[in-house]
């Protein structure tokens, strides 16, 4: 989502400074989108960064004499309203002195010490609030240890950096069947930009789980799930599913070492070749071998009461014993097709399944391990 800008003072120009700093591009680019006036300076003799600017000016370093003097003529000429800067020394020296060299005239920005680290803090405080109160799940596997504080909040961390869809109670859910998880291999019908992906390859790393699967046609052909009211399908129209791949590429490949892969193909295809093949071979992650059962098998393709039945036909089978199957979306505003083909899962197995919730908007089901 885009974030309106406020930009302190009326319609005044924002100066930023220094201006080539990335935080500083990314303010232009949303003041521009928002038709917001903006003037770009720098201490350096010629800054590349200059041409991207309306309006440009010299200043001093901060740390030269002549830089307060200079600075209040700036916003003198200039009419300027208020200051943004991502340096955490120039934006510490200007919340000093601002009002002694401009009285009205403030810093636009929080503490880019305090905006830098803000997520990392988050994901510290989500950590400990899992291991605080843990989630209870009555499965018969006992549960491996917690992965500590920074371990957990590092995972968190990394899955809050790619987009996608996994709320904070999934997380919380997958997280705590990772524990409670034989060893296999982990699957994902449907991985786009590789969020949940990351999460289960990690987790499977983690606690010794398996290689991670994921398969998926990312073709926009395969994006059509004919919800109920059309609005999903209006706008998955509008994704690039070439782009999609690339980005989970992207998004994965610093973490695969060799046990992440997958294969570009509807789930149905999918099960033959792993059943045929139990490997993955691209260019992006090499080759990587599958024992052939699953421990995680985690299904989030296409939500068409057709194509869900069809994905949990064509793998439960491969769920081990004690393994988990996870339905994405069983709780989900545009259509019940997930719902439909679980239930009809956990009605015809019921005698092979130990425990059964749903967290988020997930089913998550875990079949009975042998006695
Ligand atoms: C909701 S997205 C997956 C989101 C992802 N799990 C995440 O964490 O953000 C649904 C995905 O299912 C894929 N898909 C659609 N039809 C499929 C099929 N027949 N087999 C496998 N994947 C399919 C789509 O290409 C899309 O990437």
């Amino acid at each position: 989502m885009t974030k309106k800008i406020q930009h302190g003072n009326g319609s005044k120009p924002i100066l930023i400074f220094p201006g080539g700093m990335p935080r500083s591009l990314e303010y232009l680019q949303n003041c521009l989108r928002d038709g917001l006036p903006v003037i770009g300076a720098s201490s350096l003799d010629y800054d590349v960064s200059r041409e991207k600017y309306p309006s440009w000016l010299f200043l001093p370093y901060i740390a030269q004499s002549g830089f307060d003097e200079a600075l209040k003529q700036a916003i003198v000429e200039f009419g300027i309203g208020g200051v943004y800067s991502p340096n955490p020394v120039v934006w510490g020296y200007l919340n000093r002195k601002l009002k002694d060299i401009a009285p009205g005239v403030a810093l636009v920005n929080e503490s880019p010490v305090g905006a830098e680290l803000s997520g990392y803090r988050a994901a510290r405080a989500w950590a400990r609030s899992r291991l605080d109160q843990p989630l209870p799940v009555a499965s018969a596997l006992m549960p491996k240890t917690h992965l500590s504080e920074i371990e957990l909040a590092s995972l968190f961390r990394h899955a809050e950096l790619i987009p996608g869809m996994c709320d904070c109670e999934k997380f919380c859910a997958l997280y705590e069947i990772a524990r409670r998880s034989p060893a296999g291999d982990v699957v994902e019908i449907g991985s786009w930009w590789g969020k949940s992906a990351f999460i289960l390859a990690r987790l499977a790393r983690c606690y010794g789980i398996g290689n991670l699967l994921c398969v998926d046609p990312w073709s926009n052909e395969h994006l059509v799930q004919n919800d109920e009211k059309g609005l999903v399908d209006a706008e998955s129209a509008r994704l690039d599913a070439e782009e999609a791949l690339a980005v989970f590429e992207m998004n994965l490949l610093p973490y695969s070492a060799n046990h992440v892969n997958y294969l570009r193909m509807p789930s149905t295809d999918g099960a033959k070749h792993y059943r045929e093949h139990r490997s993955a071979t691209t260019s992006s992650f090499g080759t990587t071998s599958y024992c052939g059962h699953i421990a995680i098998l985690h299904i989030d393709g296409n939500h068409s009461y057709a194509a869900a039945k069809a994905d949990i036909a064509s793998w439960s089978g491969f769920v081990v014993d004690g393994g988990w199957m996870i339905v994405d979306d069983y709780i989900w505003p545009y259509g019940d097709g997930p719902q439909r083909a679980g239930d009809e899962f956990l009605a015809e197995n019921k005698d092979r399944i130990d425990v059964a919730f749903v967290m988020g908007s997930a089913l998550l089901v875990q079949l009975s391990h042998a006695a």
